[in-house]
């Protein structure tokens, strides 16, 4: 079984992917890690981010195992890997490597901006997960503060008003909901109850596609 999640920056689509992972058995990919991970090692080797080249050659000698840097999950990290998301080569490599994650036996769970329309448009459920803005911001600075990082609420709201926009007007795979992907709005959902929420969708999903 197949799992595909999108949705925008910090609506608990990475908490939720997780869960439903660990939940029902499937290996769990965070994609934006992927894209977090080549702006990283564009940094680690003082390349400039927009340095397409580069970029594209992070991507294609990508490995598991630089995701668990914990570097990558930085509030920076996030605006870089934006700005490195828009670029067709680097696009085009990590699709190869999200489509090898993807047909490992068993199944997965992959949650990104375009894993339903692009990465895996067969997927066997599709769930976009949105949350107000303000809500998200709300979210994610609590998780910096609770990571003792720096964190200041209007900022990251900007932060993520700007990033919106660069993810859902960019011209190679912009963030949307597939046409079949059921959305699911968490503004007024805690954690657990998305969880409910998605596994019932799951499981009200037609036996066989
Ligand atoms: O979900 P995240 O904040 O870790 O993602 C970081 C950036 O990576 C995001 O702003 C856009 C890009 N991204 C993408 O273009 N496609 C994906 N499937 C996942 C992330």
């Amino acid at each position: 079984m197949i799992i595909a999640i999108d949705g925008p920056a910090a609506s608990g689509k990475g908490t939720l992917g997780t869960r439903l992972a660990e939940h029902l058995g499937l290996a769990h990919l965070d994609t934006g890690l992927l894209y977090r991970a080549v702006a990283c090692t564009l940094i680690d080797q003082k390349a400039a981010l927009t340095d397409i080249a580069a970029a594209t050659l992070a991507a294609q000698s990508l490995t598991l195992d630089r995701l668990a840097d914990p570097r990558l999950r930085g509030a920076s990290m996030g605006e870089f890997a934006s700005v490195i998301s828009g670029y067709q080569p680097v696009r085009d490599a990590l699709l190869t490597f999200q489509h090898q994650f993807a047909a490992q036996e068993g199944g997965a769970v992959l949650d990104g901006r375009d894993i339903g329309t692009v990465v895996c448009p067969h997927a066997d459920v599709k769930l976009f997960i949105t949350a107000a803005p303000e809500e998200r911001a709300r979210r994610r600075h609590l998780e910096l503060q609770r990571r003792g990082e720096p964190s200041e609420y209007e900022r990251i709201l900007n932060d993520i008003r700007r990033r919106d926009q660069r993810d859902m007007n960019r011209s190679t795979a912009p963030l949307k909901a597939a046409a079949d992907a059921v959305t699911l709005d968490t503004t007024n959902l805690d954690a657990d109850a998305a969880f409910e929420a998605a596994l019932a969708i799951i499981k009200a999903r037609p036996a066989q596609k």
